[in-house]
């Protein structure tokens, strides 16, 4: 599809390798609409859909979507089990497709917490998208930023306890290793829809360096457009890294 956004982001060259994305107000777009909160999710996974194609088009590499947070199992039970299946119903529509655009999904989060059905779409989505090469699509699911931290810290807490590292073995990369992002490069770039300027604990550990975009749209109504006017946002950046910039 003809894009001048798009055009203007080629041009640029400087495409960000790794966008994540906290996708925040489904609940009120339905809420102005008069809707139950079920369907602004349901409208939100149109967005999801075509963000993706967006990314495959300006040629990001990695999309890490915030999906369903750790406090979201706090919420009213007929929410949860509306997410739940909606997350089933994704894998299950949307499965041909990602294979097609070689997308290989990977599903990040306290997995252990899933019903079984829910871990069988998890199983089937995973294996039927593997060997994609186009975009990794990261579904933060059951995640939070300070349990992945902490979990991290009881792991490498017991490799000391078991004697296969020592305190001072002990460092960034090691603790990376660790992460449910293992091997996987920290975000350039994190959206934030729905205008809160808030991390909601998110990617604590690996977005330190990350450039923030955040937009008012509801992410029901975010679309391509919205994803390529956030790279170009990103492509206005000068990221110094706590170094000096180039004069
Ligand atoms: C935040 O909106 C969104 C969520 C908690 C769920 C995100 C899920 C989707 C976009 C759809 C499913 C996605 C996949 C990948 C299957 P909110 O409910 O917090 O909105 P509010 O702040 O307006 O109440």
């Amino acid at each position: 599809m003809a894009s001048e956004r798009l055009d203007r982001i080629r041009l640029s060259g400087d495409v960000p390798n790794h966008v994540a994305i906290i996708m925040d107000g489904n609940g009120r777009w339905a809420k102005q609409r008069g809707l139950p909160r079920q369907l602004g999710h349901r409208e939100g996974m149109k967005s999801v859909r075509e963000t993706i194609e967006g990314a495959t088009e300006a040629g990001i590499k990695i999309m890490t979507l915030f999906a369903f947070s750790t406090e979201n199992w706090n919420r009213p039970q007929k929410e949860v089990a509306s997410l739940m299946s909606l997350l089933r119903r994704y894998a299950r529509k949307e499965l041909d497709s990602l294979k097609r655009q070689g997308v290989e999904v990977h599903v990040l989060g306290e997995a252990e917490r899933f019903d079984d059905r829910t871990r069988d779409a998890v199983a089937m989505i995973v294996d039927g998208t593997k060997g994609g090469g186009t975009l990794r699509l990261n579904l933060m699911i059951s995640y939070g930023g300070r349990e992945e931290i902490l979990r991290s810290v009881k792991i490498l807490a017991e490799r000391v306890a078991q004697g296969e590292l020592t305190v001072d073995d002990l460092d960034e990369d090691v603790l990376h290793q660790t992460l449910f992002t293992v091997n996987v490069p920290d975000p350039d770039l994190l959206i934030r829809t729905s205008g809160e300027y808030r991390i909601s604990n998110f990617m604590l550990w690996q977005i330190a360096y990350t450039e923030l975009h955040i937009t008012p749209i509801l992410w029901p109504d975010f679309n391509r457009e919205h994803l390529f006017e956030a790279v170009l946002d990103y492509q206005r950046r000068d990221r110094r890294f706590g170094l000096i910039g180039v004069s």
